[in-house]
């Protein structure tokens, strides 16, 4: 195992080239207006707090997952033993890893670095299927040659991917992720993102005729819930008793599994979609200022932020945290570099702020330099 350690992010590579731990809250310290963090809200709103401080009352207990479990289910159609609440998606990926025993693991990158984190991290060999810009699992018409879906090896037991993806925003057509699925096969699909997508379009929580099929969603990005840690799994009652046997007693808190029954209510649902669908317009937005300065969308994005390709890309990201805005790197993600920078979708004051910002980072970008490239 490589144990060296990245002079630009300072982790344990552990895994050979990438920095698989690093994440967009390493890179907005706090007072720098952050397009680097992926999460909606810096906090939940009212209703959803007063939630949690009633949920405070019974903390004198232990959990009980059985409401939470119940209304997952009920919101995705699924009966109660197909869900497992965890401690995020986080928690979901580290109980695959420690639950299974692929004899050959697939990610398809780009894509959040976790699960191959996790899989990693609990001894497992696992392959890297890079697909080419931009980015899904359909070829361009313009590409000759191989359908980038046929790069995943026919013997995967284990693939995973993103739906919307990390940190592409590509959101694949759920008909290209259903033809992945086989029998012998587990097919994690990462709906951490898919509620930024108005109507939930081509999430496959309701899927339950895939074979292997295992979804995992999150309330983290949303509800502004990061430092909670709640989200589920949606997968065949086997799958749920064998993860839930790998899941620590009481792993998820009783305030995270009240936000999930909070979340799971048809006023949240609403309120979820009408913050999609907003989200839509910031990011067409974005989108347009950002080709207005001539820089590249690498994908295009579903989700709530935007990949760019520039040259010199970390030396504009340097340049940005110089005037107070953070971007997150992208060159830390298998199969992107360091032209490659991700931009969350903010409202428009922001997003004007950091696109004049960036204007003069251009403007600037034949001067010298910054020095430290930390
Ligand atoms: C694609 C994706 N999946 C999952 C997660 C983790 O979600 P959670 O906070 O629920 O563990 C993240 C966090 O950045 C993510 O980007």
């Amino acid at each position: 195992m490589n144990a060296a350690t990245t002079p630009a992010t300072g982790h344990d590579l552990g895994h050979g080239d990438y920095d698989l731990r690093h994440h967009g809250d390493a890179e907005a310290v706090p007072g720098m207006l952050d397009f680097a963090v992926n999460v909606r809200l810096t906090a939940p709103p009212e209703w959803l707090r007063a939630v949690l401080v009633d949920a405070l009352g019974t903390l004198g207990r232990y959990p009980d997952a059985g409401a939470a479990t119940a209304a997952a289910a009920a919101r995705h159609g699924r009966p109660v033993d197909e869900v497992l609440p965890t401690a995020g998606a986080a928690e979901a990926f580290v109980l695959l890893a420690r639950a299974l025993r692929p004899r050959r693991a697939v990610c398809v990158h780009p894509s959040f670095t976790e699960p191959e984190a996790a899989l990693r991290a609990a001894g497992h060999a696992v392959e890297r299927v890079v697909l080419p810009e931009p980015y899904g699992l359909r070829p361009e018409p313009a590409s000759a040659g191989s359908i980038p879906a046929d790069l995943i090896p026919a013997d995967a037991d284990l693939v995973v991917l993103g739906n919307p993806t990390n940190p592409t925003g590509v959101l694949h057509d759920p008909a290209d992720l259903v033809r992945l699925a086989r029998p012998g096969r587990i097919l994690v699909v990462d709906e951490a993102f898919i509620d930024t997508v108005p109507g939930e379009r081509g999430s496959l929580a309701a899927r339950r005729d895939v074979p292997g099929l295992v979804v995992v969603r999150s309330l983290t990005k949303t509800w502004g819930l990061a430092g909670l840690r709640v989200g589920y799994v949606l997968a065949e009652p086997a799958m749920v008793r064998t993860l839930a046997r790998a899941q620590p007693l009481w792993s998820v808190s009783t305030p995270a599994l009240a936000a999930l029954v909070a979340c799971c209510s048809p006023a949240a649902l609403a309120e979820a979609d009408r913050a999609a669908a907003l989200l839509g317009e910031h990011r067409t937005r974005l989108v347009a200022g950002l080709a207005e300065l001539g820089i590249e969308v690498a994908a295009p994005s579903s989700a709530s932020f935007v990949l760019v390709r520039t040259a010199g890309g970390l030396d504009v990201r340097e340049r940005l945290r110089a005037a107070g805005i953070a971007v997150r790197r992208a060159d830390t993600f298998p199969g992107l570099g360091p032209d490659h920078l991700r931009i969350a979708v903010r409202p428009p004051a922001l997003t004007d702020r950091l696109l004049t910002e960036l204007a003069s980072v251009i403007a600037g970008a034949s001067a010298p330099a910054l020095p430290d490239r930390a």
